[in-house]
């Protein structure tokens, strides 16, 4: 009782402070202090032996700031820092997964974690409370105890590379500013009808052939073709240098691989894959937006190939989770060919989503043996939704409620409050602006994202867990450039942020724009192009 107590004292107290320190997310408490820290050049970093990966990026991040690097010590060494930041990580603490503690006092700043995310959540913390920009002289931060964890374990964003492709340079701008909102899940949509976006080693024409297209819709006129061929992929090294780069700042890459829809650009690279006996096939990668007809032949030959895939995958991927895609896979293909209609009978199966439903277990049997775990868009409980497999429900949420009844795991992407493909002012506002604001239609605004609530769904207790957690959607048709994704994505991003960390009962719109404009102004220092309320 008498913990509860203090907790209960500490979270009354907190709920002010926490209001007015300029962060977001915003920290389960905050309780402020007596007096400040002067940060400034002679401040060190002194850390856990294990802890060096986060100290180390913690001092790369300030030497952006003040323009010299912070001495590193390690907690053994005999050197004295008259001014230290104590970095250290404390698995037997009463905090959450993922939580830390940090303590701002005039002698020192703590940074406590229950594990090396904790930590990597602390300093991210720290970098908020310091001024936006470089800085000359000792910055004063006032005194203070946050106590801090977050709400869900997968706070994510999916960014489509496939109908535009960005560079690996942009891609890791986009995962510095997600470790900047403390997300930790980067759903990388790889594969498209547009483009495939992925080296594999074993079908080299996935990108020789499928990651180029003859012509793109230009903005303004998403009906017609400005006829110039455009495409890119990233080779593995590649890859492997943007999982490394994320792994540091404790965020997961979960790939994405479309099956059995969105598969043009395969399907143009081994055409074999189709379904070469309805009549009037061809393939091509797709140089208009929308949803296509192409889809994987239920053959012994896709299987083989989309295992090879899924195995390069794996090896580049340490990612538990692996996206199969699932959605918007048209059944006319299917209805019409007399191949997939045998297999049908074959295996007894009443229909086409029955097919895809027997397409999709056979595809989680193979993941299974990888020891990963098969999620899916919330098609895949068409035709019975395989025991194992967790849904990413981007429709309504009575597929939410239909997984969670089943006992499955669901991550909450609704169109609704996530896509942030959405306009986000009306779309005349937008269009005025010029027609490279187009966005795909309908409105999403700032408070609209930060109203969410992932849990809505749960209808009993015991399902709460099973709601991993929630992100944001990049679908890119017209973004054509970074500087367009950043545009759709911040300050968006900022209120998923929130959605996805802080305790539902923390949340206030008022009060979050009040700390967003403290933090655009880091926005404007790193040149983030978002978009100005
Ligand atoms: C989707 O938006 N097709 C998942």
């Amino acid at each position: 009782m008498k913990t509860l107590g203090i907790l209960a004292i500490a979270a009354a107290l907190g709920a002010s402070a926490a209001e007015t320190l300029p962060l977001i997310p915003k920290p389960v408490t905050a309780e402020p202090g007596e007096g400040t820290f002067a940060f400034s050049a002679a401040t060190g970093i002194r850390h856990h032996g294990d802890l060096a990966v986060e100290a180390g990026l913690l001092a790369d991040d300030l030497a952006k700031l003040t323009g010299s690097r912070p001495k590193v010590v390690s907690k053994e060494m005999k050197i004295l820092l008259r001014s230290q930041i104590l970095v250290d990580i404390e698995p037997a603490s009463d905090l959450p997964a993922s939580g830390y503690r940090l303590e701002i006092t005039p002698r020192t700043v703590t940074i406590i974690g229950k594990d090396a995310a904790g930590v990597f959540y602390g300093t991210r913390t720290l970098l908020q409370l310091l001024p936006a920009g470089k800085f000359d002289g000792p910055a004063m931060l006032p005194a203070v105890k946050i106590h801090d964890y977050p709400r869900f374990a997968w706070r994510g964003i999916m960014l489509d590379v496939g109908r535009h492709f960005y560079p690996v340079g942009e891609i890791k701008r986009l995962i510095d500013w997600m470790a900047f909102h403390k997300l930790n899940t980067f759903h990388w949509h790889l594969t498209e009808d547009q483009g495939w976006r992925i080296e594999i080693k074993k079908h080299p024409k996935l990108t020789e052939v499928g990651a180029f297209r003859e012509s793109s819709p230009p903005y303004g006129n998403r009906n017609s073709d400005d006829g110039v061929r455009y495409g890119g992929f990233y080779p593995q090294d590649q890859i492997r240098e943007i999982v490394a780069y994320a792994a540091v700042r404790h965020i997961t890459i979960v790939p994405e691989i479309e099956m059995p829809g969105h598969a043009s650009a395969a399907i143009a690279a081994y055409p074999e894959l189709g379904n070469s006996d309805v009549p009037g096939f061809t393939a091509k990668v797709m140089t208009r937006w929308g949803v296509h007809s192409q889809v994987f032949a239920p053959k012994e030959e896709t299987f083989r190939f989309l295992e090879d895939v899924l195995a390069e995958v794996c090896e580049l991927f340490p990612s538990k989770f692996i996206h199969i895609g699932g959605d918007e896979a048209p059944k006319t293909q299917w209805e019409k060919s007399k191949f997939a209609q045998d297999v049908m009978k074959r295996e007894g199966l009443k229909n086409e989503e029955e097919l895809q439903s027997w397409f999709i277990r056979r595809i989680g049997k193979f993941l299974d043996s990888k020891d990963r775990r098969l999620i899916g868009w919330d098609e895949i409980q068409e035709g019975g939704l395989p025991k194992s497999a967790t849904m990413m429900v981007w429709r309504d949420a009575k597929w939410a409620k239909h997984a969670l009844a089943l006992g499955n795991d669901v991550v909450m992407a609704t169109t609704s409050h996530t896509y942030l493909d959405y306009y986000q002012a009306p779309a005349a506002t937008e269009l005025a602006r010029g027609k490279e604001y187009e966005s795909i239609g309908g409105d999403l605004p700032l408070e609209k994202v930060y109203s969410y609530n992932p849990t809505f769904v749960v209808e009993n207790p015991a399902q709460e867990k099973q709601v991993l957690g929630t992100q944001a959607q990049l679908w890119t048709e017209y973004a054509k450039d970074m500087k367009k994704v950043e545009y759709l994505a911040f300050p968006r991003v900022a209120a998923l942020a929130e959605v996805a960390w802080t305790p539902l009962a923390s949340k206030n719109f008022d009060d979050f724009t009040t700390r967003l404009k403290r933090v655009m102004q880091h926005y404007d220092a790193g040149n983030l192009n978002y978009a100005k309320p």
